[in-house]
């Protein structure tokens, strides 16, 4: 709800260039969007809200270029990994068959928002209830339709952090089993030593404030560990960006007090043969 709201309150109380445009996410959020939207209304300027836009946004936006750009290449088949209430599958034409993948819990919560907004669910769109610490996705995927013979853009954000070693693990093996020229795109916190001081302190007020609501942050790497961690597992790393290298240098030339914090990073790698 939280990213979803970051989402919604960039195209309120940011101004120009705008980053990413999800003109879903405040619909998502039914009921709670005016509460959620207000604290951004309000105390927007704020380090951690502005910095939480800059976050959702940036990552968002990332992805979906890459995606675009592999879709160009043929890609047919996207897999979001905790996919939340994140809208591609609702708001695109792209021609490629979405596989929302999500805890249970969230996935039928998610569905229960799209039906109350009267948001269309395309048949381009699978879901793929699972646990990332239990169960498998090459046991999940193909019962929804995904062909395991072709590549595919797996999208893994905003999820890392909530995630144990253990888990990361397990699903970075599986996912290196994909088909060849497989992308995948994650996001991951930076350990705190590396973040700059406004990413540090975010690392404090949020990750504890998370830790409070049940979802504490497991994990927070260095792009040393998290290169290793890849190359370990068989992938070609095609990249490895700060908030602020992830989008065209030209959208932090603004006024407002949207601005990237040092403190996650987005990495891109891809299956190799
Ligand atoms: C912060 S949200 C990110 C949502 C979305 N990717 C976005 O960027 O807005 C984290 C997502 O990870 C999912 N998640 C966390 N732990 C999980 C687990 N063990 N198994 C499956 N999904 C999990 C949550 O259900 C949630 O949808």
């Amino acid at each position: 709800m939280l990213a979803a709201a970051a989402r919604a309150a960039h195209l309120i109380v940011d101004g120009e260039p705008t980053v990413f445009a999800d003109p879903l996410a405040y619909r998502l959020l039914g009921d709670g969007a005016e509460e959620l939207v207000s604290y951004h209304r309000l105390h927007g300027e704020h380090m951690v809200l502005a910095g939480a836009r800059a976050a959702v946004t940036t990552r968002s936006r990332y992805t979906e270029e890459r995606l675009a750009r592999a879709a160009d290449a043929g890609i047919t088949q996207y897999v979001i990994l905790g996919a939340g209430l994140d809208s591609f599958a609702y708001r695109s034409d792209a021609d490629v068959r979405v596989f929302e993948v999500d805890h249970p819990a969230t996935q039928e919560w998610k569905r229960a928002r799209l039906d109350e907004a009267r948001i269309p669910v395309p048949d381009s769109v699978a879901y793929v209830p699972m646990d990332f610490e239990s169960e498998l996705l090459l046991d999940r995927l193909p019962e929804a339709g995904f062909d395991v013979t072709r590549p595919a853009l797996v999208s893994w954000l905003g999820v890392l952090m909530y995630l144990s070693g253990e888990a990361i693990d397990r699903t970075l093996t599986e996912l290196s089993a994909f088909a060849p020229r497989t992308e995948i795109v994650a996001d991951y916190m930076l350990r705190p030593e590396l973040c700059d001081e406004d990413g540090r302190m975010y690392g404090e007020l949020v990750g504890a404030t998370s830790a409070q609501g049940g979802e504490p942050w497991l994990s927070r790497f260095s792009p040393e560990e998290v290169a290793g961690l890849l190359k370990g597992h068989g992938f070609e790393v095609i990249e490895q960006a700060t908030q602020r290298d992830s989008v065209d240098l030209t959208l932090w030339e603004r006024s407002d007090a949207f601005r990237a914090l040092g403190l996650a990073m987005v990495a891109h790698a891809r299956v190799t043969l």
